[in-house]
């Protein structure tokens, strides 16, 4: 199969679809690999690393044309659409619950689109959402140890203390993939944590994995409430599957909060988990409420595109090779995982929460493109 790569054209994003080392895979597989050139350099991928594992270096618009599955990190932007057409195959986050116009777009194009976030495993696994939120949970840390620090605005606090001084305070809500991995992180700079979570059993297995080096507690709003006025960085960690998130952190909460404290807002993605978070980018990443700062960018693992695109990479690879492989229809079959991430084709939408998202006709996958058994 001919597989293509652009360039991510989305501002900020400098994450690119595939590695050197997955182009690799792919022409060992027997596939072409068509590169834009130029598309890796913001992930520190030059046009040789391509050009020597026997990628084809080529124009964006050679790109479009030539490729039958073209794999991407973001979702086409306008200026892309009028490349989408009948046949192709297009692999990358769409978000299309998000955007009417975009799954409009897609619809009329008849292209074949399968979403990376909606690819999931049969119990209700992510596989392509993971490693972004392990970025994300590992930067929020990250971020609260350097806000703290009194010339950017912070309490002046090291999160670490040293010995003769106790370490901050660090308040994980929700105690999922970026919940675990803000926690390791946080447990790695020396400081004291706690995660407040609500599911019994989710905490049962974070106390295993600790190994009891974190104060584990039941999620309520009174103890959100008193966790949060003596916690030096809080991060917003929870996720309700499909909804916005819950904003369990109120305004006369925050109030509460220390002067200088921090305030990572994770799940700002989902509308954020604190009445007084609002969306903010790598070049303002934070701004002050009532002595708060506050950080709530919303793609975090933008700011570290090696490990992203490296991370994004290792998942999508196995689903991008069995599109290669077997065609889309066969790859599907063979894997319901795989089958989950069609959101639209032949022009009509086979994902039922975007189909009632924008009011269009849900098609069941099966009913537009039969699943024979393999
Ligand atoms: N800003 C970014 O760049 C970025 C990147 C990746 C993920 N995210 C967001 O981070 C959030 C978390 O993602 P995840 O992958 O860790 O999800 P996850 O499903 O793995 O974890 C969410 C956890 O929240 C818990 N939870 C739900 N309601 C709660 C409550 N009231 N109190 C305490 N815990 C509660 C759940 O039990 C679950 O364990 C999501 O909103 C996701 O979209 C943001």
């Amino acid at each position: 199969m001919k597989v293509g790569v652009v360039k991510e054209i989305k501002s900020d994003e400098y994450r690119v679809a595939l590695t050197p080392a997955g182009a690799r895979e792919l022409v060992q597989g027997g596939h072409d690999v068509i590169v834009e050139t130029g598309a890796g350099e913001g992930s520190s991928f030059p046009d040789d690393a391509y050009r020597s594992v026997g990628a084809r270096l080529a124009s964006v618009d050679e790109v479009w044309r030539d490729a039958e599955l073209l794999l991407k990190v973001k979702e086409p932007l306008p200026d892309e659409y009028p490349r989408l057409r009948d046949g192709l195959v297009l692999f990358t986050y769409l978000h299309l619950a998000a955007s009417d116009e975009l799954t409009r777009a897609l619809a009329e194009s008849g292209a074949a689109c399968v979403a990376y976030e909606t690819v999931e495993t049969d119990n209700g696994a992510l596989p392509l959402l993971a490693p972004m939120s392990e970025i994300a949970g590992r930067l929020a840390a990250q971020a609260g140890a350097y806000f703290l620090e009194k010339p950017l605005g912070g309490r002046g606090l090291l999160l670490s203390g040293v010995p003769g001084v106790a370490p901050g305070r660090v308040l994980v809500i929700g105690g999922g993939i970026v919940g675990y991995n803000a926690a390791i992180i946080a447990l790695g700079f020396g400081a004291n944590v706690t995660i407040l979570e609500r599911s019994v059993d989710r905490m049962r297995h974070l106390d295993e994995i600790l190994s009891g080096r974190v104060s584990l507690v039941m999620s309520s709003s009174l103890q959100i409430e008193e966790s949060v006025a003596e916690a030096d960085v809080v991060i917003g960690a929870v996720l309700i599957p499909g909804a916005v998130a819950p904003k369990l952190v109120t305004r006369e909460m925050v109030a509460q909060m220390k002067d200088g404290a921090v305030l990572a807002d994770v799940a700002i993605d989902q509308g954020g988990c604190a009445e007084t978070s609002r969306p903010t980018t790598h070049s303002e990443p934070v701004y002050v409420v009532d002595g708060v700062t506050h950080y709530c960018v919303a793609n975090m693992p933008g700011a570290v595109p090696i490990t992203s695109t490296k991370a994004l990479t290792n998942v999508t690879l196995p689903y991008v090779e069995a599109i290669a492989d077997h065609g889309l229809a066969e790859a599907v079959a063979r894997d319901p995982a795989l089958a989950r991430g069609v959101n639209v084709l032949d022009g009509k939408v086979t994902y039922e929460a975007v189909a009632d998202a924008h009011g269009l006709d849900f098609y069941p996958l099966e009913d537009v493109l039969p699943l024979s058994p393999v």
